[in-house]
């Protein structure tokens, strides 16, 4: 009997067309990611309707790409796992079809992955999860402080009352005009400034929900008033002032989570796991409190099918197969499905 599964992996739900191949929910047989930054940089931001034509052009070339560079054949894989939801509903339609004509051609089983649980799958690339544990979910979409008592049980503990952080990140970059995505360009620039600018910190309080819009206009309401009194803003020193709110607003906020439920284990997942200062600040805390934290590699914090490999591995062991029944979702609740 074959004990190996092996997953071929969908992910298109913004602007990054991915396949990936994975082996038993940790090993990365080959994973190919096209992604649109460029074609959307332009605009300041994705534009819905030229993400799915795009995902459309190369859904078939990225596919075929994968397969080659597994040196696998349709005849090899168990299972097709695919991002059902959340996000933009043109471009999860594109990925979410195709995986429905590569199940019914090569009878396959299909199965549905919900977005964030591949963000925290990540980390199972790294090292398998370690349960109870405590997942700080960033990205562009979403900020929620999650529990994971076994594998694929999610629990929401808290989350953002408005915008995401990584939203929140974009946002200032826009203001400041650094370009597109903000995150990686004000991550770098905060890197060479100083903390200089008076910013509040967002949503300080016992809560375990964040908010990070006041942050944001507390950015366009100090530029707009720089200007008037004809002062320059110095970019870097807002960047690293607006960094130093928000990671330590979410460090806080995520240790005193594992504090009160006693929980050891942290994972970070989503595109923001990408930011030196929150990697490093949580890495300083969780040392500190001898608590174990597992951060994704940098190519697998950003969206990617490796992920939706990794998270769908543990969905089918579960049995979850709604094949043809799947539906796309632009907004969805992380469920234990
Ligand atoms: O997970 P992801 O690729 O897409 C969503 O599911 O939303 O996350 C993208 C988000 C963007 O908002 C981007 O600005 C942010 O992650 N991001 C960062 C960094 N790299 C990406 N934010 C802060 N620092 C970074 N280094
Ligand atoms: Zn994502």
């Amino acid at each position: 009997m074959k004990d190996d599964v092996i997953v071929l992996a969908i992910e298109s739900s913004c602007d990054e067309t991915s396949v990936a191949i994975v082996k038993n929910g940790v090993e990365d047989l080959a994973t190919t990611i096209f992604s649109q930054i460029d074609i959307h940089k332009v605009f300041g931001g994705v534009v819905p309707e030229i993400a799915s034509r795009n995902h459309e052009q190369n859904i078939t070339i990225v596919l075929e790409e994968t397969l080659n560079k597994a040196g696998l054949s349709m005849n090899d894989i168990d299972a097709i796992a695919v991002t059902y939801g959340p996000g933009l509903i043109g471009s999860l339609l594109v990925g979410l079809m195709a995986a429905k004509a590569l199940s019914i051609s090569s009878n396959k089983p299909l199965i549905p992955v919900h977005h964030i649980a591949g963000h925290i799958y990540a980390n199972n690339l790294e090292s398998p999860l370690k349960f109870p544990l405590i997942a700080l979910v960033v990205s562009g979409g979403h900020t929620e402080l999650v529990l994971m008592k076994e594998d694929y049980s999610f629990e929401k503990i808290g989350g953002t009352l408005d915008d995401a952080v990584g939203e929140a990140y974009d946002k200032v970059a826009r203001i400041i005009d650094v370009g597109y995505p903000g995150g990686p360009v004000l991550d770098k620039l905060a890197q060479k400034g100083e903390d200089t600018y008076d910013l509040p910190k967002p949503l300080d309080d016992k809560t375990d929900d964040f908010s990070f819009s006041g942050i944001k206009s507390a950015v366009i309401n100090l530029v707009h008033n720089e200007k008037q009194r004809g002062n320059e803003i110095r970019k870097e020193d807002l960047a690293c002032s607006f960094q130093n709110r928000v990671v330590e607003i979410l460090t806080k906020k995520t240790i005193r989570a594992m504090e009160k439920l006693e929980i050891k284990n942290l994972i970070l997942a989503g595109g923001v796991a990408a930011n030196s200062s929150l990697r490093r600040r949580l890495e300083e805390e969780c040392e500190k409190k001898e608590f174990n934290l597992t951060i994704p590699s940098l190519k697998y914090c950003t969206d990617n099918a490796t992920m939706i490999g990794a998270a769908g591995y543990y969905s089918y062991l579960l049995g979850n197969r709604l094949d043809g029944k799947i539906v796309a979702k632009s907004v969805e609740e992380l469920k234990n499905h």
